[in-house]
């Protein structure tokens, strides 16, 4: 289980040893796009074992080769939900694991003068309310991009939600707060503040550009 931090009720921080090593790799800025790239997948993929945990299930009468038994399926529609550029790295190591998902996009681009976030991109299924929905977006930073795609989702009809990232800063966790207060949030970090430019430090970078070699 990831351990939910006393500081913020409602976030999951994955202390888990596996993910914090694919996270330091991701981090460091020697680390080449491919092997960036490769590293989000497997710490996503990771990550929805503990996301799902809480999913509604049905019984489903199944033969095995020897005899009928009952089993275990999640119930209603599951939609993913990348922020695009960088959510798209998330969502590909989501979708591994549970290829049944389906995916709804957004895109989001934050403008490095006044961090505000401009949507450019919103193709998402009519029916949110089926299932659970996940919106995956690396890097959480002033949050002002997760707050603008739940607020799309949310219009889009979405009622059970949660926000799957990888590095969280204080200021992006208090900007959710304020407007979501019981959104669960799940992380493998929360790093210390935010810099001048609006950048998560230590971080790990601009996650787009690392994911897609145009730095
Ligand atoms: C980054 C990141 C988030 C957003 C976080 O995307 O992937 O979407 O910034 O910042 P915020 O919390 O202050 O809104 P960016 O706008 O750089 O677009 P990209 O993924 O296409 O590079």
């Amino acid at each position: 289980m990831p351990a939910p931090d006393p500081d913020h009720p409602h976030v999951l921080v994955f202390d888990h040893p596996l993910i914090q090593h694919k996270l330091t790799w991701l981090r460091e800025k020697s680390t080449s796009s491919r092997a960036f790239r490769a590293l989000m997948y497997q710490i996503a993929g990771l990550m929805v074992f503990e996301v799902t945990r809480r999913f509604p299930t049905e019984p489903v009468e199944i033969e095995t080769p020897l005899e009928g038994t009952t089993g275990t399926r999640l119930r209603g529609t599951i939609t993913v939900v990348p922020v695009l550029r960088a959510g798209l790295g998330m969502a590909e190591g989501v979708m591994e694991v549970m290829p049944e998902a389906r995916v709804g996009h957004l895109g989001l681009a934050r403008d490095e003068r006044t961090l505000l976030p401009k949507a450019y991109l919103n193709k998402l299924p009519r029916d949110l309310d089926a299932g659970p929905v996940i919106l995956v977006d690396p890097m959480l930073a002033t949050g002002g991009s997760a707050v603008a795609a739940m607020a799309m989702l949310r219009e889009a009809g979405a009622t059970d939600l949660r926000l799957m990232c990888l590095v969280a800063a204080p200021e992006g966790i208090a900007r959710i707060r304020a407007v979501e207060p019981e959104l669960p949030i799940y992380t493998a970090a929360i790093d210390r503040k935010l810099n001048e430019r609006g950048f998560i430090v230590p971080g790990l970078g601009d996650a787009g550009d690392r994911l897609y070699g145009t730095v």
